[in-house]
């Protein structure tokens, strides 16, 4: 496909449903997009000692994140060089001092280089030497962490990862400072929910404050009609019950966004709850006595709810996870959502951000297969020849650029996060060949983004 092709899959507030659908180019996106940006593999939490291994995928190519004997930690294609085979299976594991490929026995150190192979007679005269670089596993071009979150990126040229992160990177530091402390580790496991449509609708509907009171309907009456029964709202109720708002608070709440697909919305729950809520109390209390009372505001005062981190997932600060976006196929994705402990905070803060992955984003919620449900159909709906277009257009025009390089909703209900990703999306995919005018005319505002120019 052209980039001239590709540019006209695109008009002013609104979208072709091939970016959707279209086999040939979720292919191109893996690698424009999965190529060159820097995307989340996992937290050095969970690889705490030398050989610890997290085996995932960033796009299409599986990787494995490794501690290494000296505690760095490089991630490395799961590819053994001789014959291909994957080192380990996906998921966490321990390599012990080095790899061992299961094939034929030729091993690596925990940074990748080859070791040695059983039996090298009948290699003599041949290009095999342990320092020849083919006969290594490779690693990605670039790693690095922010506060413990490892990123990598296929391409070794690009903006550095603090850059890429932009305004999005407060919600990771707000996330790390809910820990009197400063850190948080991966705990409890993670859940794993396969979704069958298009990685990019997951993103969209993460600030898709319209779907709320709609989509989630029946969690909301049961939520109301559980509370009215036991004469109480207690916090696993609370949280079903948020998305039946009015219009007028989805309206009056903030939407952020930054270059690169990024951004944040304002939290849907009560930034006051310290007063009413004891687990919100205690939290409070330990950070107080870490920091203070002025930072413990501070660090507690900041409400947010799903930051979008563009092509690794969302991170939510106020609940502790990390809902990880793998796309899988134009139809599949695979969503694992992270929990994470705040280091030294009281249990109670844990256990309630169990209580809301389970209650909200876990296969077992009674909130979150409501929109993957309608995932689906908009995957199944865009399938059939009923019409070709998507509409991103409600206040189209009205977004404002902001002086940190982002730019904010006029009222919470705009589709500006969508477009703001769709730009990401174009720059990634057409490089240079989105001009700053064309931009400007298609998201109706001054271009926020320099994503993604071809290497
Ligand atoms: S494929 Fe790994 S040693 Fe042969
Ligand atoms: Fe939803």
């Amino acid at each position: 496909m052209t980039n001239d092709e590709l540019a006209k899959l695109f008009r002013p507030g609104s979208v072709h449903k091939r970016l959707y659908t279209d086999k040939d180019i979720f292919d191109l996106e893996m690698n424009r997009i999965y190529g060159q940006a820097w995307i989340y593999v996992g937290h050095q939490s969970q690889v705490p000692r030398p050989g610890d291994y997290h085996a995932t995928r960033i796009g299409d190519q599986d990787v494995v994140m490794v501690r290494g004997s000296d505690g760095q930690v490089s991630v490395l294609y799961n590819r053994c060089p001789h014959k291909g085979a994957k080192l380990v299976t996906e998921g966490d594991g321990c390599a012990g001092k080095f790899f061992r490929c299961p094939y034929h026995a030729w091993t690596f150190k925990l940074d990748g280089t080859h070791m040695s192979l059983p039996l090298r007679a009948g290699l003599e005269g041949t290009c095999y030497s342990a320092d020849n670089p083919d006969f290594s596993m490779k690693r990605l071009a670039r790693v690095d962490q922010y506060r413990g979150f490892v990123f990598a990126s296929q391409s070794a040229s690009g903006p550095d990862l603090r850059e890429f992160l932009g305004g999005s990177a407060s919600t990771i530091d707000n996330l790390c400072d809910r820990s009197p402390v400063g850190e948080v580790e991966v705990a409890g496991g993670v859940f794993r929910v396969m979704q069958q449509s298009n990685w990019k609708v997951f993103y969209e509907n993460l600030h898709d404050t319209m779907h709320a009171p709609a989509t989630h309907e029946s969690s909301v009456v049961a939520a109301r009609e559980q509370s009215k029964a036991i004469g109480d709202m207690p916090f696993e109720l609370l949280i079903q019950e948020g998305n039946g708002e009015p219009w007028s608070f989805w309206e009056a709440l903030e939407l952020r966004a930054y270059p690169y697909g990024h951004g944040y919305m304002e939290g849907i729950f009560d930034p006051n709850a310290a007063e009413k809520d004891a687990v919100t109390k205690a939290h409070q209390a330990s950070l107080i006595a870490a920091h203070g009372a002025e930072r413990a505001r501070e660090i507690m005062g900041m409400n947010r709810h799903n930051t979008i981190i563009y092509g690794s997932g969302s991170p939510h600060n106020v609940f502790q996870q990390f809902r990880v976006i793998r796309p899988i196929a134009v139809d599949r994705t695979l969503i694992e959502i992270q929990v994470f402990r705040c280091k030294e905070a009281p249990q109670a803060v844990f256990d309630r951000a169990l209580v809301y992955a389970n209650l909200i984003n876990s296969p077992s919620s009674n909130v979150m297969p409501d929109d993957v449900e309608l995932y689906r159909r908009c995957q199944e709906g865009n399938s059939t020849r009923g019409g070709d277009w998507v509409s991103q257009h409600r206040y189209l025009g009205t977004d404002k650029s902001m002086p940190d390089g982002g730019a904010v909703s006029i009222n919470g209900t705009s589709e500006l996060p969508m477009r703001n990703q769709m730009a990401a999306w174009r720059h990634y995919m057409l490089g240079d060949d989105v001009s700053p005018e064309q931009e400007a005319a298609w998201t109706g505002r001054t271009p926020l983004s320099t994503a993604g120019a071809q290497a």
